[in-house]
């Protein structure tokens, strides 16, 4: 598996998973609203397929994973993806990596614990907020959970 930077021929592919997934190409976390296609990202490739991206924002010192898409899960590649970005944001200088997920996402909650990250804040119904802000955003999420709060996870660098 190789993992490289999002670049201009493979924007509208990431642009595409991204819809496909969080239904539209715009992701709130924390009241704020970002358009993911105007935001760098990594992508993992397997013998010239794509399989697997993320989007990341970084702001001053810290770096925000604003989205990360396996295309097959558990053979690596979120991991692969989350090695990329913790070595590209310690060489930005970034002290902190962090990410928002809701709380329904417990396969997204395993996965970042397991990968160090601890969990530092629980916006209580910041979904109420991000609703406004992003209305498709549906009420029901995985495993049949409403999706209502923020979860903030973050690992230091
Ligand atoms: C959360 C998510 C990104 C994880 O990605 P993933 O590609 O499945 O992650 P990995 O395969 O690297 O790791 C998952 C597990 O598989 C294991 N694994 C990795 N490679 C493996 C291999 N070759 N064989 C067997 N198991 C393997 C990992 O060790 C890990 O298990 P562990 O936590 O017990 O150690 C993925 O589930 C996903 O895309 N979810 C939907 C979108 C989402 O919710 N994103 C997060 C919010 S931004």
């Amino acid at each position: 598996m190789q993992v490289r930077p999002l670049n201009q021929s493979n924007r509208k592919w990431a642009m595409n998973l991204i819809k496909e997934v969080w239904i539209s190409t715009k992701i709130v976390s924390k009241g704020k609203v970002h358009d993911t296609n105007e935001l760098p990202g990594i992508i993992a490739l397997h013998k010239n397929h794509r399989i697997g991206l993320l989007i990341y924002n970084i702001i001053g010192d810290e770096c925000e994973i604003v989205s990360l898409n396996s295309l097959k899960e558990n053979i690596g590649i979120g991991t692969a993806l989350l090695k990329e970005i913790e070595s590209f944001s310690t060489l930005k200088s970034c002290k902190r990596l962090w990410v928002i997920t809701t709380n329904d996402n417990t396969d997204a909650l395993r996965f970042y614990q397991r990968k160090s990250f601890k969990i530092v804040a629980i916006h209580l119904n910041a979904l109420e907020q991000s609703r406004r802000l992003k209305p498709e955003i549906p009420f029901l999420g995985s495993n049949d959970i409403e999706m209502r709060d923020e979860i903030e996870l973050e690992k230091t660098l």
